[in-house]
């Protein structure tokens, strides 16, 4: 990679080595980018901490860095600071010439990782029979955005939606549907219809002991495969999953009925599943359950806590599918990466089968199982988002505001749209605002949904994003330019004014920025970057004139820099799976 990070640290590594000694080359020269523009470019600040075990001065140390460190053609001469940081300046020669090379380059400078992995993404995972809750959907997008960085970045991805459509509910909405609907139960139901079925069915259940009674016979008939209740859950879980795929499609994600594997997929698993563990001891009985007691959980008066892996009815639970779909991803998908994209309230769950999985040996061969745990979303009066009238929120009708809001905000700015193209506009622009506000703050956090703030053309929002895209495509028509037309040679790349700079420094952070998304799993570093890259192109746009530049050559560098900003921006967008339109 030939971003600047990747080279500071190498030479970095070369010049510890060479002051004080090889074991000193690994060392982090814990590489910043300056917060202050006074202070450079970027800021290393590994001189104090090497101070006590050098027994030496960090200014000394800092010292002995520099004037062994080469930096020729990549930094104008370094300078130290304070107790001992390490100031550096990069050279305009290099930022020329990194602008040149990732101008030109469909991935804008970001190379694959240099050992692609095979990782499976768990994740949206709704629940048969139900509407998609909000946090469905902040799995849903999360994950998404998630699932193409990784792709993006060399790994193979595996997109797992592990749909609840397996357990005891079934015996009770099965149960409903053939006493009171027509017996021939083969016609698809649709979203309002499933949403009702399962209220009325479950308020049936509570009220009425010969039904309950009934429908725990139907749960026994549904494990024993008899063809009447296995064909009525075949039509709830495909009268769900047309619903589930009208939303993905309508919200733009990459899940396909292909990525479907529910609950019951593991359902003739689980009791090899349970003798496995068995067999390696780390099953016991408590009460009559069997469970397991993971090292490291305690609960009241430090007494081991329980993981109940099957009922002394032989039912099983929601970890025992958990845990054999471990075993099916580690050993049939061949997974070295396990990510759970769920509510923050799982969290515990998914710890103790973690650590289940650990002991029993399953991950032995390295693979590794992620939480990517989030937090909820909130009102405006900070209690969990709802209507109103203190309903749970519909999505579709999130979609269809998000929509009209945009196409007001689109009818303002600019009249000459025709209906259709207003529309496709509108839908992305709108779609756009939901997943992105669902992306820009720190997943683990809840936040507050706020129509003004994802709406915003002049914040951190979709909406800005866009707008700076598209105006960088009216920039290009207003000039009668095209891209190919540009000159991309270091000499034609003149790079004077703090503007400029600022904006081919952001740039060219692009590549360390969205490898740090992959590690953490935390998309919303990317849109920090893109908030930081639209902010750096305003004001270069209001400081330094593109049309009007003052020759030929910075006109040229002007324009290179548009264009590194706007394929920045599409690319950015699009790994969080949000378009950007050409014109808005
Ligand atoms: N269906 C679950 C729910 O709605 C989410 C499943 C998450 N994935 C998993 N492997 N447990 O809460």
């Amino acid at each position: 990679m030939n971003d600047p990070i990747t080279l500071l640290n190498d030479r970095f590594a070369n010049a510890l080595a060479t002051a004080f000694g090889e074991d000193y080359r690994t060392t982090d020269p814990i590489l910043r980018p300056a917060q202050n523009p006074k202070f450079g470019d970027y800021q290393a600040n590994v001189a104090m901490g090497l101070s006590k075990k050098l027994s030496q001065n960090p200014r000394d140390i800092a010292t002995k860095i520099i004037e062994n460190i080469d930096l020729a053609g990549i930094c104008e001469t370094p300078e130290i600071a304070g107790p001992g940081f390490i100031n550096l300046k990069l050279a305009n020669t290099y930022l020329t010439q990194i602008l040149a090379a990732l101008a030109g380059d469909p991935r804008l400078g970001v190379s694959t990782k240099p050992n692609p992995q095979t990782v499976v993404v768990d994740y949206s995972s709704p629940n048969v029979a139900k509407e998609m809750h909000v946090g469905h959907i902040r799995s849903t997008v999360i994950g998404d955005a998630i699932v193409r960085t990784l792709e993006f970045l060399g790994d193979t991805v595996i997109r797992q939606n592990h749909i609840g459509d397996w357990g005891t509910q079934f015996g009770m909405l099965i149960e409903y549907m053939l006493t009171h609907d027509n017996p021939d139960n083969a016609h698809l139901l649709d979203a309002s219809r499933l949403n009702t079925l399962y209220k009325a069915s479950k308020a049936e259940f509570d009220s009425n002991p010969d039904f309950a009674e009934q429908a725990r016979q139907r749960v026994v008939k549904l494990q024993g495969g008899e063809t009447q209740t296995l064909d009525v859950w075949k039509t709830l879980v495909n009268s769900s999953s047309a619903y589930f795929q009208s939303i993905y499609e309508r919200l733009g994600v990459k899940l396909t009925a292909d990525d479907a594997c529910g609950e019951s997929f593991y359902n003739d698993q689980l009791a090899d599943t349970v003798a496995d563990l068995e067999e390696k001891d780390i099953i016991s009985e408590s009460n009559g359950a069997k469970c397991a007691f993971p090292k490291g959980f305690t609960g009241k008066d430090d007494e081991p806590m329980p993981l109940i892996i099957q009922k002394s009815d032989g039912g099983f639970l929601y970890a025992t599918t958990d845990l054999a779909a471990v075993r099916y991803r580690v050993t049939d998908l061949k997974a070295h990466r396990v990510v759970y994209v769920t509510d923050s309230r799982q969290k515990q769950h998914f710890a103790m089968f973690f650590q289940t999985a650990t002991e029993a040996g399953w991950l032995d061969n390295g693979t590794t199982l992620e939480h990517v745990p989030f937090g909820t979303i909130l009102g405006e009066d900070k209690t969990p988002f709802k209507t109103r009238s203190g309903d749970t929120i519909r999505l579709v009708d999130l979609l269809d505001e998000a929509e009209q809001r945009a196409t007001d905000i689109l009818t303002e700015k600019q009249a000459d749209f025709d209906p259709d193209q207003l529309r496709q506009i509108a839908k992305v622009v709108g779609i756009g605002a939901i997943k992105y506000a669902d992306l820009a703050s720190d997943r683990v956090k809840d936040y507050i949904f706020s129509w003004d703030r994802m709406m915003a053309t002049d914040g951190n929002a979709a909406p800005y994003l866009q707008y700076a895209h598209a105006r960088i495509q009216s920039i290009f028509n207003k000039a009668n330019a095209s891209f190919d037309q540009l000159d991309l040679s270091p000499d034609a790349l003149p790079i004077n004014d703090p503007a400029e700079r600022a904006l081919v420094l952001k740039l060219v952070q692009f590549p360390e920025v969205l490898h740090s998304v992959a590690d953490r799993l935390e998309p919303h570093h990317l849109c920090a970057w893109l908030y930081d890259l639209a902010t750096a192109f305003n004001r270069f746009f209001t400081n330094c004139p593109v049309l009007r530049a003052d020759n030929d050559t910075q006109k040229n560098a002007r324009l290179v820099l548009c264009h590194a900003t706007a394929a920045g921006l599409k690319l950015g967008l699009s790994l969080l799976g949000i378009h950007a339109p050409e014109r808005m």
